[in-house]
């Protein structure tokens, strides 16, 4: 199915670069692959290097071929594609480059016979974007409120005031509406299912909120390191690299009252007004909720790896975090005194994102204590990658002639029910910007919303150096505060095997 029937040009700054031939590329060809491009659809690759179109085509060949789970391009399919792809090489903070860029998009107008929807696609260092937007808006580039469309990828800002200094400077040029910021996490089939899972289904909703709900957790974690990323990983560090964005995200989805209707602003006012009922953190309770780690050298899967410190373009002595784990509250009538336990890391021992929200106890426990020793209260997990799923676990009875209650899984397997691999998360969001449906994209008072609440986090962490750095071994679960960050609430961290969940280490 062609996804719509309007022309499109997509033109990406930083069109040499590594998200363009890692993501975008291999997500074109899925896209192609399944008949889901416009007729007339074009890419534009803008780089500062100067090259031939050729280099360009070859590059995202190479991408689309490498990362593609299409098991290689097929040189067919590609060869009708390729002289849809141009390039154009050019100093962004130069006004001749706009010019010359829409002079290329109106030469594509002028052969196809129609004005085309142009997508701005900024694959490019945050530093560079303000330059490349405010050169769009001098160029008259973002004129067509219903045709021009913006997609930002993250870092949206570093801080509260440079994400709202970005904002403004997007919003000077460009509508709202107009603008896609891409959080990639919202693109995942398993996320997207929070709200059918929540919505769509009459049987949770009823023990969703603090009457039945003991408290939520939600883990990303990662095996690899920072590897070739340090010198933009030394400017972010996790908060901002993956709380901030991905978790936060999950969370409002998790916590979100339900939408009226599936639409994307009502969607996105229901996330904000749970980020906007986050209690807020005074200076005086971030070391009580919140914990930092970094991580020293130690062995992943039998191999050594080094500690952060030692990785390329890392300070000796940086201080920067590579895990954190925080408690959250959010102050509505639903959730009120249900904490919210996120933590993601590098070198963790195992690649995890999963939710767990733990149910409260039985409110009267019927059963001889003999017949209970095994009891767990009831979990929901949603497994968001790699075993894309969801497990309910509750008590059975064992079989025998003796009372033993005993938990077990009921568990939906994305793979064992689909079959057919779900899309990658950047094919869903190029179709959805395609079509212009900004459901899954980040709207400005969201991403600011969310910067609100960790701020105070931030700020103590800058201006306090963490003394025991690095605090947790590669591979294994963070720093030991991190644990006593729960035991303290006499709860524990579910750690996720790459098969289950087990409860305790
Ligand atoms: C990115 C972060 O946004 O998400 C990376 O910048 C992180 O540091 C990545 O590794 C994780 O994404 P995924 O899809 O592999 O879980």
């Amino acid at each position: 199915m062609t996804l719509q029937k309007e022309p499109t040009i997509l033109v990406i700054f930083g069109g040499m670069g590594d998200l363009t031939w890692r993501k975008l590329a291999p997500a074109l060809y899925n896209l192609l692959l399944g008949k889901r491009l416009p007729e007339h659809f074009a890419v534009m690759g803008l780089d500062m290097k100067n090259e031939s179109p050729d280099v360009f085509r070859l590059r995202l060949r190479d991408g689309a071929n490498s990362f593609c789970e299409c098991g290689g391009v097929d040189e067919k399919t590609w060869n009708e594609f390729a002289p849809n792809l141009s390039y154009v090489s050019g100093d962004f903070a130069n006004p001749a480059t706009y010019t010359a860029l829409n002079t290329q998009l109106e030469d594509h107008e002028k052969k196809w016979g129609s004005p085309a929807n142009r997508i701005f696609y900024l694959a490019t260092p945050p530093g560079i974007m303000e330059t490349i937007v405010q050169g769009m808006g001098a160029a008259g580039l973002a004129k067509d409120k219903h045709r021009a469309r913006i997609v930002v990828e993250k870092p949206f800002g570093h801080d509260l005031a440079s994400a709202v200094a970005l904002n403004g400077v997007l919003t000077t040029v460009f509508d709202e509406t107009q603008i896609y910021r891409i959080d990639h996490y919202l693109g995942k089939e398993t996320v997207q299912n929070i709200l059918a899972f929540r919505f769509a289904n009459a049987l949770f909703e009823p023990t969703w909120d603090r009457r039945y709900i003991d408290h939520v957790q939600i883990t990303v974690a990662e095996q690899v390191g920072v590897e070739h990323r340090g010198a933009y990983y030394e400017h972010a560090g996790a908060l901002r690299d993956m709380i901030q964005n991905h978790l936060m995200q999950i969370l409002t989805l998790i916590a979100m009252e339900p939408m009226v209707s599936f639409d994307a602003n009502e969607i996105r006012n229901k996330k904000v007004d749970v980020l906007r009922a986050i209690r807020s953190i005074s200076n005086e309770h971030v070391q009580e909720i919140a914990v930092r780690g970094q991580y020293g050298p130690g062995s992943m899967e039998d191999q050594r790896v080094p500690a952060y410190r030692s990785e390329p373009d890392v300070a000796q002595d940086s201080p920067m975090e590579t895990f954190a784990a925080l408690k959250l509250f959010v102050d509505n009538w639903r959730w009120q005194d249900v904490p919210f336990y996120l933590r993601t890391g590098k070198r963790l021992p195992t690649r995890a994102s999963k939710v767990a929200i733990q149910f409260r106890p039985v409110p009267h426990q019927s059963f001889p204590t003999t017949a209970a020793l095994a009891w767990q209260p009831n979990y929901l997990i949603i497994d968001i990658q790699p075993q894309e799923g969801i497990l309910l676990r509750f008590q059975a009875k064992q079989p025998g002639s003796s009372l033993h209650l005993t938990p077990v899984d009921m568990h939906f397997s994305y793979q064992e029910t689909f079959k057919s691999k779900s899309p990658e998360a950047y094919e869903t969001l190029l179709a959805d910007v395609i079509s212009g449906d900004a459901t899954l994209f980040m709207r400005a008072d969201q991403v600011e919303a969310s910067w609100e609440v960790l701020m105070p986090i931030l700020t103590i962490w800058e201006n306090s150096i963490q003394a025991d750095f690095p605090n947790y071994q590669s591979g294994s679960w963070g720093p030991k505060a991190a644990e006593a960050l729960i035991a303290k609430d006499g709860r524990s961290w579910l750690q996720p095997t790459p098969k289950d969940f087990q409860v305790g280490k």
